[in-house]
């Protein structure tokens, strides 16, 4: 998509209408994708935070991140690039992006689960400061019917 230079990407909030985008992404990205409906729901959910990443140009959207915030805490729920446009920094922007707007929140701690095999997710999580606080064995459902052990990370953010 963007053989020789990164994308310029323009970063703003999640709304409604981006449900069906994320709905394809997510599933085009996890074994069990979140339907548009889902989406929506978690969206409209009070302390739910998104933000996502756009193509300035053609105002295609390349990715995006959720989070619930629940007092001082926040859970980022799922972060997801299209596959054409990943390890470009979009996933970076879009943390660079939501971070200090749940900061601004009053989100003091970020928590998440990942797949303890997602290298990739791993590397960009340990760019923002995140640690492993515990361990979920057998928390993957994978496609192929096996599991796998999902990592609690968290990271101090306020
Ligand atoms: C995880 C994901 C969101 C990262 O988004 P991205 O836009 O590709 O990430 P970035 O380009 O910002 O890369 C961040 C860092 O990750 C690492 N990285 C990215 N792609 C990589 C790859 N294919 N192999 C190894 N490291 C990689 C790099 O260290 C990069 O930092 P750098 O600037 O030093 O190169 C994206 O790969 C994705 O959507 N994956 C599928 C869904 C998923 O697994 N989500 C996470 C669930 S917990």
């Amino acid at each position: 998509m963007w053989p020789f230079e990164k994308p310029q990407v323009t970063i703003g909030p999640m709304r409604s209408d981006h449900a069906a985008f994320a709905a394809k992404l997510h599933s085009a990205s996890f074994a069990h994708g979140w339907s548009e409906d889902e989406i929506r729901r978690m969206l409209s959910n009070s302390g739910c935070v998104g933000c996502v990443a756009v193509e300035p140009k053609s105002r295609k959207p390349l990715g995006f991140v959720l989070a619930q915030c629940a007092a001082d805490e926040a859970e980022i729920l799922t972060i997801a690039v299209a596959a054409n446009a990943r390890k470009l920094g979009v996933g970076q922007r879009l943390l660079r992006h939501e971070i200090p707007t749940l900061v601004a929140k009053g989100v003091r701690s970020l928590f998440l689960e990942v797949d303890r095999n997602n290298q990739v997710a791993l590397k960009l999580y340990n760019k923002f400061g995140f640690t492993e606080v515990g361990q979920r064995p057998g928390y993957y459902r994978l496609a192929d019917g096996t599991t796998a052990t999902a990592l609690i990370l968290r990271a101090t953010i306020g």
